[in-house]
């Protein structure tokens, strides 16, 4: 292919007449399809056809609304198209003889509309001012839910490869320059200047330099890589060609983990049409710059994420890290000067050369710039991918997108890091999200996994929930690690069982920092901090397990005791029959009891005693 230019113009005129006709679009990225998506769309498929409807049927990837999922849009030509959720196969007849026939939105099972220029429709929020996407920015996340991902035209229809067209017409240096302006800095969690790292690999030595994407993305919590190239799988090898014009590779891989197959399917796709249509290998739009891609899938350690360990992994080694120096951007993959960034980051990067450096800079705070997505989960109303400016607190976050904490409970704290993060209290509510705030809170950024616990969370399983992690993925290579993950872990369960004893605090700091200043790559050194935050900000609830043998949330089942209240209990025996092991006795309409030695504390009997009788404590 010559110029792109030349097949732009009526690749856009064609999308632009897609939003002329009415259609439907079913979210089947893989939250959409696990919530059951590909019934819902046989379902629309089969209803369409019974009524003769003149409609497109189309899919696309997560909207970022989790929560909402099975998601459908409906949309008529001049009108706002609306986003409904919790849609059932049973719900798919009505919706469409109400909005696709009858021309009236379901307002109650429709979350937002999206304008695009239509008209709107009275109640229903309109994308940018509903409460999810309010203060949300949307950059990297922008095709997420608005195009289809295996179909190139929709990319370049919405200004795919632009960035690279543009980046080819300009010298190197000028776009490492504006990565620099930009202030990026990489999402993979250590937060490096990604401008930086690329003028390293740059002036590094090599007769062959490589462009590695780390798409393995481990962390327990962590989705947002996954969404995005499950979403915009063109965007990350945009970003990741520019990448290789920028610092003079021609060969990149992504290193995706297996666990991840709809993404690996679609970048198969994407990278397939690409090198059809002449944007991907030899000579790219008419230039002498080539470039070529490969997958290669992981088998899903986490250590592998480590950037060493991933190098050793393509390289068909066992997924160790190596040590450092040298570091990868001098030796890294085949012993080549290599430029290893995450998805994010590199999905970045076309919207930067696009826009310019200071565009990016002009959001976020002062030392982190531009946007970071957010993956929200645990006890939040709003479970989803929220892509937020730099600097946002954590407050607006919970509270406003994610839509506070669910069943009316309260908060306590937020998991930010994944493992290498910590638990931040409601204290820190107010703590802005930029990578030096939050290591100032005893947290990290991460990759961006925010885990909301409420009131019924116990800090102490938490930690060990954490150390349990992090105890079975240490590769073992260094003592520190491999041996002290494991005593901590050991300390931790003892605690939980309520064998703890006084002096497991001091041993559990002093451990902690011993793992921290001596393993060799950054999972020894981070495991320590979900211990060292909970007991920093949840020291309490570690006193009350060892001095007490209590569980103040009420989780850890060898602490917890169950008793019949006697003035509440009218001996109805329903409990009896609930109980595995006949631990419960007493006569009809007399109270019932417990025997506290035969109790297993499953906690079986509680939901079954209508007259609330039956206490834990
Ligand atoms: C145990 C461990 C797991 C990691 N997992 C990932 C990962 O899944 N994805 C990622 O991009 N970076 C991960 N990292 C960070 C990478 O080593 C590396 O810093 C990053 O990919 C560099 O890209 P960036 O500069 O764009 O952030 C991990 C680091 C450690 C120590
Ligand atoms: S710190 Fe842990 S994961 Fe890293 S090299 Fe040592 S043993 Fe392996
Ligand atoms: S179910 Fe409740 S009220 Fe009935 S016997 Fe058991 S404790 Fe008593
Ligand atoms: S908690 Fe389980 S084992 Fe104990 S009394 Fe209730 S049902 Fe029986």
């Amino acid at each position: 292919m010559g110029s792109l230019k030349e097949v732009r113009s009526s690749i856009e005129e064609a999308y632009k007449k897609k939003l002329d006709r009415p259609r439907i679009i079913v979210g089947l990225g893989t939250c959409g399809m696990a919530a059951g998506g590909t019934k819902v769309m046989a379902a629309i498929e089969t209803e369409v056809e019974k009524l003769g409807l003149d409609v497109d049927l189309d899919f696309t990837s997560c909207i970022g609304m989790c929560y909402a999922e099975p998601v459908v849009e409906m949309g008529l030509p001049g009108a706002a198209s609306v986003v409904y959720g919790g849609v059932y196969p049973e719900d798919v007849a009505q919706l469409i003889e109400s909005h696709m026939v009858n021309k009236t939105p379901v307002t109650d099972k429709a979350e937002i509309q999206i304008s695009a220029g239509g008209a709107t429709y009275e109640g229903i929020p309109v994308m940018e001012k509903s409460p999810y996407y309010e203060k949300q920015v949307r950059s990297v996340t922008s095709r997420l839910g608005r195009t289809n991902p295996e179909r190139i035209e929709d990319y370049i229809a919405t200004g795919g490869y632009a960035g690279l067209e543009k980046a080819l017409t300009m010298e190197p240096q000028e776009i490492i320059n504006q990565v620099k302006i930009s202030g990026l800095r990489g999402r993979g969690g250590g937060g490096f200047p990604t401008g930086t790292k690329w003028q390293f690999v740059a002036d590094a030595v090599g007769d062959k330099k490589y462009i590695v994407c780390n798409a393995d993305e481990g962390d327990p919590g962590a989705f947002m890589d996954r969404s995005v190239l499950e979403g915009d799988p063109h965007a990350i090898m945009e970003g990741m060609m520019i990448a290789g014009y920028a610092i003079g590779a021609n060969e990149g891989v992504i290193y995706c983990r297996a666990e991840y197959p709809l993404a690996i399917k679609r970048l198969n796709m994407a990278i397939a049409v690409a090198e059809e249509m002449g944007i991907l290998g030899d000579n790219i739009m008419g230039t002498d710059f080539n470039f070529k891609l490969r997958i290669k899938a992981g088998a899903g350690a986490f250590v592998c994420g480590e950037e060493t360990a991933l190098l050793n992994s393509i390289e068909g080694k066992r997924g160790m890290p190596r040590v450092r120096p040298p570091f990868p951007a001098h030796k890294g993959l085949w012993q080549k000067p290599t430029c290893l960034n995450n998805v994010e980051t590199f999905a970045n990067i076309p919207f930067i050369v696009r826009n310019g450096g200071d565009w990016y800079a002009s959001m976020g705070t002062e030392k982190s710039k531009g946007s970071k997505v957010f993956c929200l989960t645990g006890k939040i109303n709003n479970t989803g991918l929220a892509e937020v400016p730099m600097g946002i607190t954590l407050r607006e976050v919970v509270f406003n997108i994610a839509g506070g904490i669910a069943d009316g409970k309260k908060f306590k704290a937020v998991q930010s890091g994944g493992p290498s993060g910590g638990c931040l209290p409601a204290e820190q509510l107010d703590l802005p999200i930029d990578y030096d705030s939050l290591i100032s809170g005893g947290a990290m950024m991460g990759s961006g996994g925010l885990v909301v616990m409420d009131e019924g969370t116990c800090m102490v399983d938490v930690a060990k929930f954490f150390l349990n992690f992090t105890q079975l993925e240490s590769c073992g290579k260094c003592t520190p690690c491999r041996e002290g993950t494991k005593r901590l872990l050991e300390i931790l369960e003892r605690i939980c069982d309520g064998l703890g004893v006084p002096e497991d605090i001091d041993t559990l700091e002093r451990l902690a920092k011993t793992i921290k200043t001596s393993a060799l790559c950054a999972l020894g050194q981070t495991a320590p901090n979900p211990v060292l935050t909970t007991l920093r900000y949840f020291r309490n609830e570690y006193e009350a397990h060892i001095n007490e043998k209590r569980c103040p949330a009420g989780v850890c089942p060898e602490l917890l005791t169950y008793a019949i209240v006697e003035d509440k209990c009218v001996g109805c025996g329903v409990c009896i029959k609930a109980c595995p092991v006949g631990a419960i006795t007493g006569e009809k309409k007399a109270a019932h009891t417990i025997d506290a030695s035969k109790c297993v504390k499953c906690g079986a009997c509680v939901p079954k005693c209508k007259f609330d009788a039956i206490v834990q404590a």
